[in-house]
Order: structure tokens, then sequence, then C-alpha cells
């Protein structure tokens, strides 16, 4: 929380943002809450925090834990690396810079990014869930005031619906390319579904199309000298956000 009310003193401190000056979330959540003085304000400075805070975790380790898990899924699987290497070529040029209109454009990247969530999703059983009343559901009775879990991770890897459900294979997406993870498709839920689903899926959907390329465009990859594929560990730790145990440890061989 410290940290959240930093941020918002910092920016409070420096005053409005100039005209020229692109408003960002922040910058827009202070012109909200007003100025204080004629009339009480919005939202309360400790509910604005909490905004602040919430975005902040709610947005940052999982969007990064992404990232991680898709370069190590594409270092064990080297002609997968090589093929977004090959269509970001084609697509943004020798010497270019990805950039957000790119992306529609780059579908085995998306691939890579929804096998990713497949396999390694961020929040593993969604946010809890609370049975407002006695429910059947599917057969299943659900007492009023079970809490309950959605086991995103298990549906992921559920061989009744997924061909070879352990292995990396971005290539099924080309085939099920209808398959989004927009909350509509329900054997691919990374970001949840429904009422209470994910609020930044635009953001969290850009962010990891633009880190994820920019650093494989950019770079090649290459192990840590005391690592092989055969010896990567893959073990999962489940703390707020599902990351690997161990660290990647991956070097920039060169930039192009
Ligand atoms: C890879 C990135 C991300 C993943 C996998 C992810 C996943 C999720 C999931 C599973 C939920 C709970 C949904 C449910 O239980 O149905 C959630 C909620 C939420 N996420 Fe994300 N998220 C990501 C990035 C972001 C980003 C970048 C932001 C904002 C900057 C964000 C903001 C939120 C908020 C505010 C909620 C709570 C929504 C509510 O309760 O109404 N997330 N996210």
């Amino acid at each position: 929380m410290k940290i959240a009310s930093g941020f918002v003193q910092e920016r409070i401190k420096r005053g409005p943002a100039a005209e020229d000056h692109k408003k960002d979330f922040l910058d827009v959540l202070l012109d909200f809450q007003g100025s204080g003085k004629n009339e009480p304000p919005q939202i309360s400075d400790k509910d604005l925090n909490i905004i602040i805070l919430e975005i902040f975790m709610a947005g940052s380790e999982t969007t990064s834990s992404t990232v991680e898990w898709a370069l190590t899924e594409l270092l064990r699987h080297p002609e997968c690396m090589a093929k977004v290497k090959a269509e970001l070529g084609r697509v943004v040029g020798a010497n270019g810079k990805l950039e957000e209109n790119h992306i529609d454009d780059l579908q085995y990247l998306q691939a890579v990014v929804k096998e990713t969530f497949r396999l390694h999703p961020p929040i593993p059983f969604l946010v809890p869930r609370k049975a407002v009343r006695d429910t059947n559901f599917m057969g299943y009775h659900i007492p009023k005031n079970t809490q309950l879990f959605v086991n995103v991770w298990a549906i992921g890897r559920e061989a009744e619906l997924w061909e070879e459900p352990s292995s990396f294979k971005p290539e099924r997406f080309l085939d099920l390319n209808h398959i989004d993870y927009k909350g509509q498709h329900f054997e691919l839920i990374p970001f949840g579904a429904g009422r209470r689903m994910c609020a930044g899926v635009p953001l969290a959907h850009r962010m990891v199309h633009l880190v994820l390329g920019s650093l494989v465009y950019h770079f090649d990859w290459q192990l840590d000298s005391s690592i092989t594929l055969e010896t990567m560990d893959m073990r999962e730790n489940l703390a707020m956000v599902m990351r690997k145990l161990e660290p990647l440890k991956a070097l920039p061989k060169k930039k192009i």
C-alpha cells in the first residue's frame, strides 16, 4: 500500500499533466477524483490507492511470468523459435521495430502466446467464486456458500480437449485460430470469463506480444552454459502467480 500511495503522492506533487502530454491512467483517476476544494472527492484517497495497488499487482507479475514461460518454451523448442523469428523478419522487416499494429499479422507469435497460456496460465485457479445459492451444475450438487475454484491449468491439459496435451505445439492454434482467450471459449480461459473476468485483457494482449516479440526480434537467445535443453527446470511455483520455480537463465547473444 505504501508503494501505491508513493506513486500517487509523487504525481500530485508534480501537478496536472502538461497540455501536450498524453494522460495516463493515474492522471485520469486524479482528474476524476477532483481537487476536493469545492466538492467532496469522487473517490477517497484510500480507494484511489487501492485501485492503483490492484492494477499494479494484477498487471505486472501475470504479464512478466507469461513472457518468461513463453521464452522458456521457445528455447526448449528451437524449431518454434526459428518460426517466430522468420515471421517477425517477414512482418517487421530487417531493421525495424515491432509495433502494436504488427500484432494482427503475427499469426505464429499469437499461436505461441495462446499455447503458453494453455500450459502455463498465470492464475491457474482463477479468483475463487462462492455459490450464492444451492446449485445444480452439470449433475453436481453445489451447496450454498461453497467456495469454488476453476482449475484452468487442468482444463489446458485435458486430453479430451487437446491432442498431445502436455506438448508445446503452437501449430495447433493455427488450425484452431478461432479460439481466443477473451472468455468465450471455455477450453482456454487464462483471463477467466464472465462479469469478473480480467479487466486488463486488451493491455495484457498487447504487452505480452510486444515484449515477447521484441525480445525474440532483437536478440538471439542462448541458455546459460550450466543448462541444456534436457536439464531445463520446468517446475512451477504457485504463489500469487504461477511462476517458474527456477527463474529462466538465458543470455542475449547478439543484437540484430
Ligand atoms: C498475462 C496477463 C494477465 C492474466 C493472465 C490475467 C488474468 C486474470 C484473471 C484470471 C483474473 C480473474 C478473473 C476471473 O476469476 O474470472 C484477473 C482479474 C483482473 N485483472 Fe488480470 N490478468 C493479466 C493482466 C492484467 C493487466 C495488465 C491488468 C491491468 C493493468 C489486469 C487487471 C485485472 C483486474 C483489475 C482484475 C479484477 C477484475 C474484477 O475482479 O472485476 N490484469 N486477471
